[in-house]
């Protein structure tokens, strides 16, 4: 982000067609960063994306005393020499991912002090299921000036906890612990997004025996932490940045085809996309989408994967938008994510707002205007919006497209878009 004031300005020129290659997935690289404080060792990831949110985990990391080295989408992480168990507010507050090192920092050293996150811009975002998670492995925990103290004075030990939501960090960050507990744990009601196979896979590689990964049952049978290892391994793509891309081929007609991806990943979505009138491919690492027809109208609720992904409600916001008809967005996973529809109403939306429901009544078209990114993925949907609005839209706020996409505007362009980034001077 740096001290310029960047902006993105979109020409809508209807134009997003062809071919496009996606990172690998945020959600996944930033724990599997974070696991590899386990690994007490270099590990080599690879197909890590080249965005924001992963440079602030090499800073975590380097606070913690590991020696992080990048080339290109490869990076190796030595946590050999790791000798502190402190995550700093500044991190923190920088990126709330960064308590993803709580579960491994307790799992390697049986302590760790971590700064409390505060507020953020998507709902209350608690962390109370990943402290009662780990409070069943036997840590205990303090709040002292701001920070999370954790402590196992009697070791940890494995057990039997149903998350009450299968929340995602909650999961992993029990994961991360309870491989180095003594004993069989087995979390009930787990998060299954695929980023959470993901980090079993690498657990397992590092010697952990996880089983049950995928599934909403996830048993570990706890090892020594001195014998969990590095590795080597790959971050699955992002199924997230693809579904942006898919729902940008949605918007235009397309075809646009996605590759790098499980299609497995994206189900739902895809079977949305087919509800809206577009046709849908699929092979084994791609997908793509094009249509012919008008758009429709489509209901769609946020829930845990393999539900629809919260991470994609502003995007196919954006597509029953322009449909035909009514259709109504129901926002379950966090609270206050509609912030996007009040920017697209500035462009000639018709969004109607009540508690989680988003009533959507389609319109002929967009109007170009100023904009600004209220998040990550209201970000990423805004610059599709501008390519199919009328005349020019600026996106405000970029720095949170900068945090998960790579290159987005590079790969817009090459697909056909009118996007460009823009230093609109110093910030006021
Ligand atoms: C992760 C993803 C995020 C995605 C989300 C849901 C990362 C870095 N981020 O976020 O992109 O949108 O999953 O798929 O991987 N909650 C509590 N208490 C807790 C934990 C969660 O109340 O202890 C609530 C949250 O406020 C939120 C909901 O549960 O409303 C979902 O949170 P969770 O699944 O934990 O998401 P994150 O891990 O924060």
């Amino acid at each position: 982000m740096g001290s310029s004031n960047e902006v993105i300005v979109i020409h809508g020129n209807g134009n997003l067609a062809g071919e496009v290659a996606v990172s690998g997935a945020k959600n996944s690289a930033l724990k599997l960063m974070a696991a590899s404080v386990l690994g007490r060792g270099a590990t080599t990831l690879h197909n890590v994306p080249l965005i924001a949110d992963i440079d602030v985990m090499c800073e975590v990391l380097e606070h913690l005393g590991a020696t992080v080295s990048r080339d290109g989408h490869s990076m190796t992480i030595d946590t050999a020499a790791v000798d502190r168990n402190e995550t700093p507010y500044e991190l923190v507050t920088k990126m709330r991912a960064s308590i993803a090192v709580l579960g491994p920092l307790i799992g390697r050293f049986g302590e760790a002090r971590v700064a409390m996150p505060g507020g953020c811009q998507i709902g209350a975002r608690n962390i109370d299921m990943h402290l009662v998670g780990l409070e069943a492995l036997g840590v205990q925990f303090d709040v002292h000036h701001g920070f999370i103290v954790a402590r196992t004075p009697d070791g940890l030990h494995g057990a039997q906890v149903t998350l009450e939501f299968p929340s995602v960090g909650a999961t992993e960050n029990m994961l991360m612990a309870a491989v180095c507990a003594e004993g069989q744990t087995i979390i009930d009601n787990a998060a299954r997004e695929p980023e959470i196979a993901d980090l079993c896979a690498m657990l397992n590689e590092m010697g952990a025996c996880v089983s049950g990964i995928g599934t909403s049952t996830i048993a570990v049978e706890g090892v020594a932490p001195e014998s969990l290892h590095a590795c080597e391994h790959t971050t699955v793509g992002d199924r997230i940045e693809a579904g942006t891309f898919l729902a940008g081929g949605a918007l235009t007609g397309g075809p646009v085809k996605v590759t790098g991806v499980d299609p497995a990943f994206l189900r739902m979505a895809i079977t949305k996309l087919e509800a809206l009138g577009c046709t849908v491919r699929t092979g084994e690492d791609w997908v793509s989408v094009e249509r012919t027809g008008p758009l429709g109208a489509v209901d769609i609720q946020t829930l845990p994967h393999p539900g629809f992904p919260t991470d994609l409600q502003a995007q196919f916001m954006l597509l029953c938008a322009l449909g035909e008809g009514l259709s109504v967005v129901t926002e379950n996973v966090f609270e206050n994510r509609f912030m996007f529809a009040a920017e697209l109403m500035r462009m000639g939306a018709n969004i109607d707002l009540e508690d989680h429901h988003a009533v959507i009544r389609g319109v002929d078209g967009l109007q170009g205007a100023p904009v600004s990114a209220t998040d990550l993925r209201a970000g990423a949907a805004l610059v599709l919006a501008g390519i199919v609005a009328e005349g020019y839209t600026t996106v405000h706020g970029i720095g949170h497209i900068d945090r998960g996409y790579e290159d987005y505007v590079g790969k817009l362009r090459a697909l056909g878009a009118d996007v460009m980034r823009k230093d609109i001077g110093a910030r006021p």
